[in-house]
């Protein structure tokens, strides 16, 4: 009620990419389940409970916003973790609440050391190193100045972590690129054994490098994409089938979304359909409205290419896809009515609608399509 379209989740799909992935990591490292971007559009109110009812313990977001309302879902056991955006005023509320948190630079290191000793509670750091990807991080020539901050300043923080990101592990391309990353982290790490600065784990995976490169896993794995069912790139996939037999995917898409028939209507040959002239009826037509449109993340770029599934039969989309609808041709599908289930991302009898054909089309990776989902679609958990 009240709403032109839904999201279901499945439990069974996650629950068994989590098993897939925790296979391929090993019962050493920890898991880390990525939520940022609204848990890749799936929600973070769904996919906390159920990473923890599969024994999840560790959520990693972006910023303290995100972390704020992860809280606000999380058991007490769990631990979450802040990787990018953190500022001076949000790092006393991150430790405060025993949020971890990334430090990349020496005016944030700085400001939580100092926010430490006002508020007497440790700060649970995880440095991050540039290694390559040229983002965040503290690059090698400031090491020397880091290691003699950190020891002048080790009754205020609890080092968590030693990290990394990856530029791009998802792609062949990328193959020289991502070594290098490896060969320098391992080069850090030894600087900080030497000078005795142990953090209490290392971690530098995303889906991609731990699906890839086993000697990225170390001691946690930060997993986005691939626990929601998607491949980070095909490269991947194909690299997990080079390994694994057997032609199902180990991952499963876990999101479908459904929207229903809001009117049906007749247009006779020679009109056009929809605004401008994009789209002109060559014959007599039957076409459905779906009251889906690019404000509710059907991209406009999917005007006269996307499909939708209708009674068992893939239809597709003719005309532009408007702010709120768009227009599917039905001319040769008996007995639409309205009201009738449509099917945008998901499986109907025996047809699917993936979200890679989807992006493909639309010319997004499935990181935008999921996270561009807007996140007032009601979203339920199926089994
Ligand atoms: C620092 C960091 N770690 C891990 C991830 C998760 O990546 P993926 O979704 O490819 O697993 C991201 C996502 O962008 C990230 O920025």
């Amino acid at each position: 009620m009240f709403n032109t379209s839904y999201i279901e989740i499945s439990r069974k799909a996650y629950r068994s990419n989590i098993r897939y992935l925790k296979g391929i990591i090993g019962k050493d490292a920890k898991f880390s389940s990525v939520i940022k971007g609204n848990a890749y559009g799936h929600g973070v109110d769904n996919i906390v409970p159920l990473a923890e009812e599969a024994g999840i313990n560790h959520f990693s977001v972006f910023s303290a916003k995100e972390a704020y309302d992860a809280l606000d879902v999380m058991s007490p056991g769990s631990q979450i973790m802040i990787m990018g955006l953190l500022d001076d005023a949000e790092i006393e509320w991150a430790i405060w609440n025993d949020v971890e948190f990334f430090v990349f630079d020496f005016s944030r290191l700085q400001q939580a050391i100092e926010t430490s000793k006002r508020l007497n509670k440790k700060a649970r750091i995880h440095i991050e190193v540039e290694t390559g990807f040229n983002r965040t991080g503290f690059v090698y020539d400031e090491l020397k100045t880091l290691m003699a901050f950190l020891k002048k300043n080790s009754e205020y923080f609890i080092f968590k972590g030693l990290c990394t990101h990856y530029a791009g592990a998802e792609s062949l391309s990328n193959y020289l690129r991502i070594k290098n990353q490896i060969a320098l982290f391992r080069k850090i790490n030894r600087y900080f054994s030497r000078h005795a600065i142990t953090p209490e784990i290392k971690h530098t995976a995303c889906s991609a490098a731990a699906l890839t490169y086993p000697n990225t896993i170390m001691d946690m794995v930060r997993f986005g994409i691939a626990q929601y069912g998607f491949w980070p790139s095909p490269e991947t996939q194909m690299f997990r089938f080079r390994k694994e037999t057997g032609n199902e995917s180990p991952l499963r898409r876990m999101i479908s979304w459904k929207s229903k028939v809001m009117v049906i209507k007749k247009v006779k040959a020679g009109e056009f359909i929809g605004y401008g002239s994009s789209y002109l009826a060559n014959k007599n037509m039957k076409i459905a409205v779906i009251p889906v449109g690019y404000a509710n993340g059907f991209s406009r770029a999917l005007s006269n290419t996307g499909r939708v599934l209708i009674r068992g039969r893939r239809v597709p989309v003719i005309g532009t896809v408007t702010m709120n609808t768009m227009t599917v041709n039905i001319t040769d599908i008996p007995g639409v009515e309205r009201g009738d289930e449509v099917v945008i991302i998901g499986k109907q009898k025996r047809l699917s609608i993936g979200i890679s054909s989807f992006c493909e089309m639309s010319d997004q990776l499935n990181y935008q399509l999921l996270t561009r989902l807007p996140a007032d679609i009601p979203r339920f958990i199926v089994a």
